[in-house]
């Protein structure tokens, strides 16, 4: 297991949490998968990826929406951050569809997504949770 969802910070917009939850099980389930498994099927990996890809693809365009129609003051840092890590991703993913490198796939998740979104949740979507259930308390501030 990746995450303990129940230790997972929570941030002040409940739609958020329950969209970051969502995504640390499917990313529990790939690493699991990819860490217990002795005979990998890649066909399977690649969907368990493709999946995973679409909840993150939607999970950052779920934000952007929310503070794009709410002028939120973080919306363009905010939304910088998403566009690297997505790109990040992809280029990992790529690479593990060329190589079937699975130790690729386990390194990133262990290494590189855990932290980042950990991190992530603290940071930029607290702020946006906290704007988006009481933005009064932004007047004047930006990134
Ligand atoms: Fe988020
Ligand atoms: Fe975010």
């Amino acid at each position: 297991m990746l995450f303990e969802l129940e230790k997972v910070n929570k941030v002040a917009f409940d739609d958020m949490n329950t969209v970051h939850l969502e995504e640390l099980e499917l990313a529990n389930t790939l690493y699991d998968y990819l860490t217990t498994t002795k005979e990998h099927d890649h066909s399977k990996i690649e969907k368990m990826l493709e999946e995973f890809a679409f909840h993150l693809r939607d999970h950052f365009l779920f934000e952007e929406d929310m503070m794009r129609e709410t002028n939120c003051p973080i919306l363009s840092c905010h939304e910088s951050e998403h566009k690297r890590v997505q790109k990040i991703m992809f280029q990992i993913f790529t690479e593990y569809a060329r190589t079937k490198d699975v130790r690729l796939l386990q390194f990133y998740f262990e290494r590189e997504f855990k932290s980042w979104i950990e991190n992530h949740i603290v940071t930029m979507d607290t702020v946006t949770g906290a704007f988006l259930n009481d933005p009064s308390v932004f007047e004047g501030k930006s990134c």
